[in-house]
């Protein structure tokens, strides 16, 4: 730790930050390129140019000693994909080439779209319905568990599992002590299975396969099914829950998408940038270096604010807390950047083109039917609950 700034006392993690962070990320970003915060013992990276140049360079900024914000999580998680650095870290990303190459995804389009056109089919009949509960928790989690091959006795404890992860990841408060013991059962779950119980085919089945021709250690196998749950699920579901929360708050953009259905990957590009479905994620500097200016020390941790850099107008303009699907949010952040950019990035937009595509051609107005409840995390932002009516197309 070299420098201490002002607003150092700051908790990002509270109730009343993890419901409305915006204004205390505007407040860091002002404050300087990266501000050190006392409570967590981290540096605040905010800005869109520092994000990308953490992110950019895994040399200076390491992920190998785990991406968290508490040694128990960090320490348990070191030489998984997303806690670790090359050659070990593309050796992992390696076994996911195939499941997630361009051309596996375009396999599995004409079946995600039929089950999104069915669900908004039947969703619609009622005039109204939870996007979480009814959409965002339904649509992801079931693609996924068939993309990842899970048996169907532990499919309900994925969402459980995945909010868990997330939730362990963060800085040793309520939220991530009480996710500890559903951590505990999903390793157990992981470190009691075999390939073999993984569906044929499957990207799971594909990592001990994997392990079985010595491309990987057996050791990684568990530690990669983690990771793939984690990530597959709550971003996911974090993303189109909040699509439809922004649609039924901005009517006109939702018109804009109706009318030109070429708009659907901006929006989406958009919906991303606006509610970023990952927050926070953490590397630590292999050296004494800079961040635009301000020293960091050797072994100091820093917190990446995906969120915070997608809404700076330093990069997004005077208008980067308005929701334009107009916008040409290609270079968001949401889904990271450089060596561990979302190795899901393809099959996520698939998931949210198909469904947008959907509800595009059932829906032509969502209006909030009450007062949507927030669900709080520590790494991830979405909803609990989502109450909409609608007016069919
Ligand atoms: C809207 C949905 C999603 C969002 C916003 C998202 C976001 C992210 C982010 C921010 C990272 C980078 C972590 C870092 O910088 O350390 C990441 C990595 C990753 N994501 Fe996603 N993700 C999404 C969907 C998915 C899906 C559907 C899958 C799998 C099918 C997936 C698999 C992964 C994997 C395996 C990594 C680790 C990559 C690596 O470390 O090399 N993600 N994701």
């Amino acid at each position: 730790m070299t420098t201490i700034t002002t607003p150092s006392d700051l908790d990002l993690f509270s109730d009343e930050n993890l419901t409305d962070p915006y204004p205390a990320y505007r407040a860091l970003r002002d404050e300087a390129p990266a501000v050190w915060l006392d409570r967590v013992g981290c540096w605040a990276v905010t800005r869109y140019d520092g994000v990308r140049e953490v992110l950019g360079d895994w040399e200076r900024f390491s992920a190998a000693q785990g991406v968290g914000m508490n040694d128990e999580v960090n320490t348990a998680t070191q030489g998984t994909i997303l806690a670790s650095d090359p050659p070990l870290h593309d050796t992992l990303r390696g076994v996911l080439a195939e499941s997630l190459s361009p051309r596996a995804i375009k396999s599995l389009s004409g079946s995600i779209s039929e089950q999104a056109h069915r669900l908004v089919d039947s969703l619609v009949e009622d005039g109204g319905f939870d996007a979480i509960g009814q959409l965002a928790r339904v649509f992801p989690p079931s693609i996924v568990a068939d993309l990842i091959g899970f048996p169907q006795d532990v499919r309900p404890r994925l969402l459980p599992w995945g909010d868990g992860v997330f939730n362990a990841l963060g800085p040793v408060n309520e939220r991530m002590t009480s996710a500890m013991p559903l951590l505990q059962e999903l390793y157990g779950w992981v470190y009691g299975i075999q390939g073999s119980d993984l569906t044929e085919g499957s990207m799971g089945r594909a990592v001990y396969d994997a392990a079985d021709r010595g491309v990987i250690d057996h050791a990684s196998a568990p530690q990669l099914l983690v990771a793939y749950t984690a990530a597959a699920m709550d971003t996911t579901i974090n993303a189109i829950g909040s699509a439809v929360w922004l649609f039924s708050t901005h009517p006109e953009q939702w018109d804009a998408v109706r009318a030109d259905r070429s708009l659907i990957p901006a929006a989406f590009n958009e919906v991303l940038r606006f509610e970023s479905p990952v927050h926070v994620f953490t590397r630590v500097a292999t050296r004494d270096l800079a961040i635009d200016g301000t020293p960091i020390g050797e072994g100091d941790r820093l917190m990446v604010l995906y969120a915070s850099a997608n809404r700076d107008e330093r990069h997004f303009g005077d208008s980067a807390d308005e929701f334009d699907v107009t916008r040409d949010a290609s270079d968001q952040l949401a889904f990271g950047y450089g060596l561990h950019g979302c190795a899901g990035q393809g099959f996520a937009r698939m998931e949210a083109h198909a469904l947008f595509e959907a509800m595009a051609d059932r829906i032509e107005r969502f209006e909030p039917a009450g007062t949507p409840k927030r669900h709080l995390n520590n790494f991830v932002r979405g909803l609990e609950t989502l109450p909409v009516t609608i007016r069919k197309a």
